[in-house]
């Protein structure tokens, strides 16, 4: 019985021009809460010399958790307990090389259908190896050691969990409740996206100005004067391997991001975000986006492929059975329709009550892992290096 949604953080979005400030070459994005990704602030992120400690090899957890609980102790430190093992399952399969910062809350959100949501905290532009600029998630910054990096924020990532939820912890050793959700799955999908699983496209610009959807662009970037100006549209480096299908012709996203930073001349003044949107709907290539739509709720439509010399080497389908398309869940998720009952659960769009990491594991053919194969060759291809693939592709930062 499918219900829930874990929702997973999309960020690309502008609020409103307001909270631009003035002109700076070095400009990053925050996203301090994952349930609200319209609410993007842009930072300055000033050239800095790196200064992280070096980590030790053997070190068993990469991921360091402020925790900001609401409930009994009791309940509290079983939540750090599952955030601990979460973190040592993650620092297993990835070859980290620096301390990942996490800002999780435990409190009510107020919304019976909610699990919980995580994200990069901050996103920093930087150059792919293909010579287009792409925003990455601080997280994956770090393990890249730049001898110099634009300024980090304080937390890699943000997590907010539903006190109100029915949750079950393997560290009680009692059977699952039919209405009890894994609390310990719920934390590995929700840190994973916190990695940077995500993509740019979505319906935010359309929803911002309560329009109804009509078609999906990646995150559009402003600067210059008072940062009103065009500066294009950037997507994701997830981005950089998905591929939208339609009527049997296979785009990339970059190709369709590099077609949509056509609709609007580079450097154009903008007042509010109506008149943007006005703008790039009235362009031919708003037509674009609503391949993207279709292509994001059609099935088999939406594909990520890995990048040469990863461990999985054939396409992985993401999420595009969803209809209507879901800002949440669709695209940055691997296709449930193809993965439910593979090793690669973990990462797809909802979570079933009742059913324990372990049975999933065990009806996905018993992989030694909860991070499937697939899971783990997107994680390679964005750039984290593991045992199988050691020289992950190192974008490029030139202060
Ligand atoms: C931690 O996350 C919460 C919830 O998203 C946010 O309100 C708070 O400002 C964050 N704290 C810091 C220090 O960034
Ligand atoms: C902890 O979370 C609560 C509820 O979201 C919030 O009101 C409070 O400010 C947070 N405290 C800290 C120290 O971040
Ligand atoms: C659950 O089992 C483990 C291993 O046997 C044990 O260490 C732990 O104390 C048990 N937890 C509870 C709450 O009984
Ligand atoms: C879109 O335009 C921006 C600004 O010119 C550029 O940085 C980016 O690389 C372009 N993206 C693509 C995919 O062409
Ligand atoms: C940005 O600056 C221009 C020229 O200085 C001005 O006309 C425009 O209203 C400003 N836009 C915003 C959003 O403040
Ligand atoms: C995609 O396929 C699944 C499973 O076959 C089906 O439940 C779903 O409705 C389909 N989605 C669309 C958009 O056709
Ligand atoms: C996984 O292992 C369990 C217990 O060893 C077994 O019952 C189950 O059939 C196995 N599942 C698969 C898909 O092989
Ligand atoms: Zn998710």
């Amino acid at each position: 019985m499918k219900s829930q949604s874990i929702y997973s953080s999309l960020l690309l979005c502008i609020l409103t021009f307001t909270h631009f400030l003035t002109i700076t070459a070095e400009r990053c994005v925050d996203i301090p809460d994952p349930l609200n990704p319209s609410k993007q602030v842009i930072v300055d992120c000033p050239p800095t010399v790196n200064s992280d400690a070096y980590v030790k090899r053997q070190t068993t957890n990469f991921f360091e958790v402020t925790h900001n609980c609401t409930a009994t102790a009791a309940l509290c430190n079983k939540i750090k307990e599952a955030f601990n093992d979460a973190g040592k399952e993650i620092s297993k399969v990835l070859e980290l090389k620096q301390i990942i910062k996490v800002n999780a809350t435990f409190t009510d959100l107020i919304n019976p259908f909610l699990l919980g949501s995580a994200g990069p905290a901050r996103y920093i532009p930087l150059t792919s190896d293909d010579k287009i600029i792409r925003s990455y998630p601080q997280a994956l910054v770090k393990q890249f050691s730049l001898s110099t990096h634009p300024e980090y924020n304080d937390y890699d990532i943000t997590a907010r969990l539903n006190a109100a939820q029915n949750w079950w912890f393997r560290t009680d050793n009692g059977t699952i409740g039919s209405d009890q959700y894994d609390f310990y799955a719920v934390i590995l999908h929700e840190l994973i996206h916190g990695l940077g699983f995500i993509s740019s496209w979505s319906n935010l610009l359309e929803t911002l100005v309560d329009q109804d959807t009509t078609g999906l662009t990646p995150f559009p970037d402003f600067g210059g004067d008072n940062d009103s100006q065009f500066e294009g549209f950037l997507e994701n480096i997830f981005d950089k391997y998905v591929k939208f299908t339609r009527n049997g012709v296979v785009s990339t996203s970059t190709d369709y991001t590099s077609q949509l930073n056509e609709s609007v001349p580079i450097g154009t003044s903008f007042d509010t975000v109506e008149e943007f949107l006005a703008r790039v709907k009235s362009s031919p290539q708003w037509e674009i986006a609503e391949f993207t739509l279709e292509s994001a709720t059609t099935n088999d439509s939406l594909t990520f492929t890995p990048a040469e010399g990863t461990s999985y080497k054939e396409v992985i389908y993401l999420e595009s059975g969803l209809y209507p398309y879901d800002q949440g869940s669709s695209i940055s998720h691997v296709s449930e329709k193809h993965y439910e009952l593979t090793p690669d659960f973990l990462m797809t769009w909802s979570q079933d009550p009742g059913i324990t990491l372990e049975f999933a594991i065990q009806r996905g053919g018993n992989h030694s892992s909860p991070i499937g194969p697939r899971i783990l060759s997107i994680l390679e291809s964005m750039g984290y290096e593991t045992e199988s693939f050691p020289n992950p592709i190192i974008p490029t930062y030139e202060p």
